[in-house]
């Protein structure tokens, strides 16, 4: 267990990496695999998703080196909410060479519907090389509460608490966690809301003429072209706060979180209403 996914990325970064490693992440993803590396003096190698924000295998293949000791595959990914297939997962775990690690980062794994979607644990069984990061931060949503867990091999684990602090999870947060792991109505609930809440939003960006990233996670990365920095600030104004897809160099993007019927609604009108004041 750690104080968030967050620590566990930092943890394994100062296990496995020194000056002049290289790490390899599909790209855009979340900012804090490059933190973990340029903690500790490693390069960051930027693979970028394919044209759907889709992963490409082939191309992580080509750049991995000598140097190479982390391959970061967050899926569903953050911020494009695409994911690598069970079968895509196993052959990159085939096909890397001895001295590499996949950490599969699954923050978002329980509001992935797709039939041929792995959350990578029964790689872990296989004893393949790869780390599973699982959060209580998302779908339990519990993320001030500052609690998250890996799932790996004896070996795997040995090595990172090696660097782990040994009071690292404080008690409250671990009753926490077991409470809602225990909660299984609230999050089939969960699961639910967010489902049709993808379905209710892509409806409309349809009918809207709106280009969008199919998710399997419980945000929609969606293109407003030129305008996508005034309807930000647009809703920003009406009290909706979505993130700019300019944190990951995607400025024609925002990425917008999946809400309630009622907040998709009121969402969706005043993205309406924006639009047709253009
Ligand atoms: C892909 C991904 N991994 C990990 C985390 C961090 O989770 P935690 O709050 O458990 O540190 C986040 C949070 O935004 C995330 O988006």
């Amino acid at each position: 267990m750690t104080n968030g996914a967050d620590e566990l990325i930092t943890l394994i970064s100062e296990s496995y990496l020194e000056a002049n490693d290289e790490i390899i992440v599909p790209s855009p993803s979340f900012s804090e695999y490059d933190f973990g590396a340029r903690l500790m003096g490693a390069k960051v190698i930027q693979v970028p998703l394919g044209e759907n924000y889709e992963f490409n295998i082939d191309a992580i293949l080509s750049r991995i080196s000598e140097q190479t000791k982390l391959i970061y595959i967050c899926s569903p990914n953050n911020p494009t909410g695409t994911y690598l297939s069970k079968a895509k997962l196993n052959s990159l775990l085939e096909s890397i060479p001895k001295h590499v690690l996949v950490v599969f980062d699954g923050a978002y794994s329980h509001f992935a519907t797709a039939e041929d979607y792995s959350n990578g644990i029964e790689f872990v069984q296989q004893d393949y090389p790869i780390i599973v990061l699982q959060t209580f931060s998302k779908i339990y949503g519990l993320a001030g509460v500052r609690i998250g867990f890996g799932v790996a091999s004896q070996e795997i684990v040995k090595d990172i608490l090696k660097v782990k602090e040994p009071f690292n999870v404080n008690s409250l947060a671990q009753v926490a966690a077991v409470a809602a792991l225990s909660d299984q109505k609230h999050l089939k609930a969960s699961q639910e809301i967010n489902e049709n809440g993808r379905k209710q939003l892509y409806e409309t960006f349809d009918e809207l003429g709106l280009h969008f990233i199919e998710s399997m996670s419980n945000f929609v990365l969606v293109q407003f072209g030129p305008y996508a920095e005034h309807v930000y600030k647009q809703l920003m104004a009406n009290g909706i706060i979505v993130r700019s897809g300019a944190t990951w160099g995607l400025n024609e993007y925002l990425r917008i979180s999946i809400g309630t019927f009622e907040e998709n609604k009121k969402l969706l009108e005043t993205i309406q209403s924006i639009l047709n004041e253009q």
